[in-house]
């Protein structure tokens, strides 16, 4: 593969930059964007890839059966990566894209309840300084209800409408949310994620999420492996095997031609 000819080692770089940076990347959404449905919702779960030849498929763990495929395994309907489902309540759990190769996109918890009330809160991870707005809905009721909405098992707003928003949130306001419309019921509970800007890492919340794009990780929360870490390790690592290469096809093309230094001192 390397030849002693520069502009194919060249070549060979920008291949290898490509290859390095560009695989095993994807990143599930949901749609409609929300960690709660109430039963019978039409819910699209879809993983974007980098690399659609890396065989990305749709898993999840449920309270029943682990580890199960988006159109194969009795749930879902799928085509290559996206997948279609008609929710019901055995259909909560977490919800993950894996490559053929093993790595994993960040994963999702889903809701699905039998009850007349869910809270809508945001799926992915939010980012610090986002305002985020929290819906109450009933099932049957369309209007305006007002709600109570609460974080961490304490109260924190009483509202006359059904919605409020977190202006500006940061770490502190991470954690598990519900909500209540007097007569109509209790949603069930949501994990919120805040991640912090990528330039000023918060270090309040060690999230053990660095290996998170290589090892289905018997970690954390899956709020944790949130897109952005995995961006972030993705970049790094992905700047570390760069660098490698570089030095190592730098001396290698070289080796094979020294007279191609020149050429080379342009880079
Ligand atoms: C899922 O549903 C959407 C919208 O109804 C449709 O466009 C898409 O083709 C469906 N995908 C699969 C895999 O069935
Ligand atoms: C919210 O406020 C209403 C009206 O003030 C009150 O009746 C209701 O009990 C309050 N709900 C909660 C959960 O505190
Ligand atoms: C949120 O509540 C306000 C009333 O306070 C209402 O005007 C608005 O439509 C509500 N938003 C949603 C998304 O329901
Ligand atoms: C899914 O279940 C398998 C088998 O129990 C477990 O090893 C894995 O960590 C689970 N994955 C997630 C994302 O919870
Ligand atoms: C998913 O969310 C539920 C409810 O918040 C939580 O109890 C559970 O631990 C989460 N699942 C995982 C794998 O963390």
């Amino acid at each position: 593969m390397f030849t002693s000819n520069q502009p194919e080692c060249h070549f060979s770089l920008v291949l290898i930059s490509l290859l390095s940076c560009t695989t095993n990347q994807a990143r599930l959404t949901v749609s409609p964007s929300s960690s709660q449905f109430f039963e019978g919702d039409f819910v699209s779960l879809n993983c974007e890839e980098d690399d659609s030849s890396a065989g990305w498929t749709l898993r999840r763990n449920t309270s029943k059966r682990q580890r199960t495929q988006c159109g194969g395994d009795g749930w879902g309907e799928g085509a290559g990566s996206s997948c279609n489902i008609t929710v019901f309540t055995q259909d909560s759990g977490v919800y993950w894209c894996e490559s053929r190769e093993g790595p994993i996109s960040n994963m999702v918890n889903l809701t699905v309840t039998g009850g007349s009330v869910i809270l809508q809160s945001p799926v992915l991870p939010v980012m610090e300084g986002d305002d985020v707005t929290l819906l109450c809905k009933t099932k049957t009721t369309p209007s305006n209800l007002p709600a109570a909405f609460y974080k961490d098992g304490s109260l924190i707003s009483n509202r006359t409408s059904n919605n409020m928003t977190i202006q500006h949130v940061s770490r502190s306001d991470e954690g598990l949310y519900k909500c209540d419309i007097s007569g109509h019921g209790e949603s069930p509970s949501s994990w919120i994620t805040v991640t912090g800007k990528p330039t000023n890492k918060s270090p309040s919340t060690p999230t053990p999420v660095s290996t998170s794009t290589s090892i289905p990780t018997s970690a954390t929360r899956p709020g944790s492996s949130v897109l952005l870490h995995v961006l972030i390790s993705v970049g790094s690592v992905c700047v570390l095997v760069l660098l490698v290469l570089l030095v190592l096809l730098v001396r290698q093309c070289n080796h094979r031609k020294p007279e191609a230094d020149q050429g080379k001192a342009a880079r």
